[in-house]
């Protein structure tokens, strides 16, 4: 047996690797409530230690722990933690963490029903609870994927090809160079992340319709040009600054019976249609064709978890069609039918647990437990004279300083502070400061103090 062999069926004997991660993931997690929300300048600087050459010869696997929680702990941002209120960063509900652990130690490949069977069966499983949960129709298709990114790529990709279809083309024989034209329709404010994944898509500036928006960047649905059977049109659950919800009702009833597509990204916003409180916001929902949205956000499963949901199973495999024939495994769902790729990593176990274990109650309350702190937040700021820009219906808050200067002294203010970390955006010609309640660990402490340290950011002298 090689020396490198052995040493590894010793470390696996032994298990002091894993005990090392475990203690260190408990340190961390400890003292998550102390720990700044984005690290130090030092913590930053630190990082240097990692530019090291490739190693020549093998080293101790011990020492590869150590220095990932020396160096690398104190370089992440506390997104679990409560006070992180940057991008739409969730949390972690504990029962996801104690599944991801197990499904790690698995290192299963959720390709097919045949390479990892468990995992495809969670797929099954929160593919139907989803549709459920959502209030989707029944039979809705889903593909797990790494986040709504993606999800809104394949969800894109099904729609162009559907419509095609429906136009006598099939993309797959004719490629797109000839094909028919389709004009894209989206609001002003969709997320960056659609405009990547036409772009990726083939679809050019000039392919692309965009509306106006109204104060809270929901389309303007007069706005909306006649639909056809060439139209494909992407509208937002929840704009990733204001958390407004585009009228996904009267749109959608606008594009019945014309053949168009419509996509709605959904990535945080869509888990309203969860809780009866919030409901109101994804009204409509049911008639779109697909939704992206991720369990890595408002849902609070670990990070990568997105999903694309779509109505037509056929549509959406075949945009994701593999070629080899022996992937196609007789009456069982495919996952990697659902995915642009083949290996990936059992996501559905995550998903699955935190929506067993929550229930549809425990989402409600979670989502709710979101919407109603991002309320608290905007109401302290509000009370010590911080300017809200938008109406908080979701788990969004978009405020700021008087001036453009305040308001970058705040945010520098904040982040050297270090007891809460915002990111900042610009909003209707303004510099804003967004804040994203994400976490299921922020509660009613937590926001009065986030918002004595606005104040006393905005107090703060920058050198
Ligand atoms: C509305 C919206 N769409 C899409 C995305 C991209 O999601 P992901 O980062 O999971 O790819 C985000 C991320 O915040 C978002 O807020």
């Amino acid at each position: 047996m090689r020396e490198l062999q052995k040493a590894m069926i010793e470390q696996n004997r032994e298990k002091k690797l894993l005990e090392a991660a475990k203690a260190y993931a408990f340190e961390y997690m400890d003292s998550i409530k102390e720990r700044r929300a984005f690290p130090s300048q030092k913590a930053l600087e630190d990082l240097s230690v990692f530019d090291e050459k490739l190693p020549d010869k093998t080293g101790n696997a011990m020492e590869v722990v150590d220095m990932l929680h020396r160096y690398g702990s104190p370089a992440t941002a506390a997104s679990t933690g409560g006070r992180y209120f940057g991008f739409v960063n969730g949390s972690f509900i504990p029962v996801s963490m104690g599944a991801k652990w197990l499904a790690d130690v698995w290192d299963q490949n959720s390709a097919t029903p045949t390479s990892c069977p468990i995992a495809s069966k969670l797929e099954e499983v929160c593919e139907r609870w989803l549709a459920e949960l959502l209030g989707l129709p029944t039979g809705t298709a889903a593909g797990f994927v790494s986040g709504s990114s993606i999800a809104t790529l394949c969800g894109l990709a099904a729609g162009r090809n559907e419509l095609l279809r429906r136009n006598g083309w099939d993309v797959s024989e004719k490629g797109l160079s000839q094909s028919p034209r389709i004009k894209v329709v989206l609001g002003k404010e969709a997320h960056a992340t659609v405009f990547k994944a036409l772009s990726i898509l083939g679809f050019g500036k000039c392919d692309i319709i965009e509306l106006a928006t109204d104060g809270q960047g929901r389309i303007i649905p007069g706005e909306m040009p006649e639909f056809d059977s060439l139209t494909l049109a992407i509208l937002q659950a929840g704009n990733v600054n204001s958390g407004a919800f585009d009228p996904i009702r009267q749109i959608c009833e606008k594009a019945q019976g014309t053949g168009a597509w419509i996509h709605v990204d959904g990535a945080f916003g869509l888990w309203a249609a969860a809780s009866n409180e919030r409901r109101h916001l994804t009204c409509g929902i049911e008639l779109a064709d697909s939704w992206s949205l991720d369990g890595h956000k408002t849902l609070n499963a670990p990070y990568d978890s997105g999903v694309i949901m779509c109505k037509d199973r056929r549509a959406l495999a075949s945009a994701m069609q593999a070629s080899g024939s022996y992937l196609l495994s007789g009456e069982n769902r495919n996952g990697m039918m659902h995915t642009p790729e083949m290996s990936r990593r059992a996501r559905s176990v995550e998903l699955w647990s935190v929506l067993k274990y929550l229930g549809k109650a425990g989402v409600a309350d979670l989502v709710d437990g979101l919407c109603d702190r991002a309320l608290d937040f905007a109401e302290g700021l509000k009370a010590e004279g911080f300017e809200i820009h938008n109406d908080v219906v979701f788990n969004q808050v978009v405020t700021s300083g008087k001036t453009d200067d305040e308001t970058d002294r705040i945010l520098k203010g904040l982040e050297s502070g270090g007891s809460v970390w915002c990111g900042s955006s610009n909003w209707k010609g303004r510099k804003v400061i967004r804040i994203s309640v994400c976490s299921w660990n922020t509660d009613e402490d937590y926001i009065r103090r986030s918002v004595e340290a606005f104040v006393s950011a905005r107090g703060h002298q920058s050198c």
